[in-house]
């Protein structure tokens, strides 16, 4: 009697430390796979569906079909004011993580974006788009970037 109590209690510290580690594993498999802060993911077809609609709908006039961005995007207009960027890996849209670029989509470039008074033709769009549109509009975004530039805008997406 004595003994199998001995027994079982050896085996239950074992037991706890792997359920332990599974735990942590899955806990951290989750993280990679869906940085904390970001809603949208390239992977998941219907959201990238969802996103493509809507840039068709509101980004299209000015970022291009292709997202290939205005002519001459890296110079000002004669208003002063910068043209639209790509948002193909030709442009900086990557540069940035997604809470960022979540935040320059719902409220243009206004700070901290963008330094205090600003002026930019990039509309803020939180008035006409849920959360939910503006995550599946960067998920039809970060789709068009190779699996190397998605990992690193990730990792810059995962420290924010
Ligand atoms: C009326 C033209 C216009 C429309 C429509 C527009 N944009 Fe822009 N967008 C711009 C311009 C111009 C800039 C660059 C602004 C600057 O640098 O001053 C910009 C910049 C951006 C940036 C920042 C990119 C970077 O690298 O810093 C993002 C993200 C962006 N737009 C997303 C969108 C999305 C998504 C839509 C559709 C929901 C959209 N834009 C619709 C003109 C537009």
């Amino acid at each position: 009697m004595a003994r199998a109590t001995t027994k079982g209690s050896s085996i239950m510290p074992w037991l706890l430390a792997a359920l332990l580690v599974l735990a942590l594993g899955g806990a951290l498999l989750v993280q990679w796979l869906a940085p904390a802060g970001s809603k949208a993911n390239p992977q998941d077809a219907a959201q990238v569906t969802a996103g493509k609609q809507l840039y068709g709908q509101y980004c299209v006039a000015c970022h291009l079909e292709r997202l290939q961005g205005q002519p001459n995007w890296e110079k000002r207009l004669p208003s002063g004011r910068m043209p639209a960027p790509p948002h193909d890996e030709s442009g900086h849209t990557w540069h940035h993580p997604d809470q960022v670029l979540f935040g320059i989509i719902r409220s243009g470039l206004v700070p901290p974006y963008a330094p205090a008074g600003y002026e930019s033709d990039m509309p803020a769009f939180g008035g006409q788009l849920s959360d939910a549109q503006v995550w599946s509009l960067l998920a039809f975004i970060k789709s068009h970037w190779s699996p190397k530039i998605q990992a690193w805008q990730q990792d810059k997406t995962r420290q924010y």
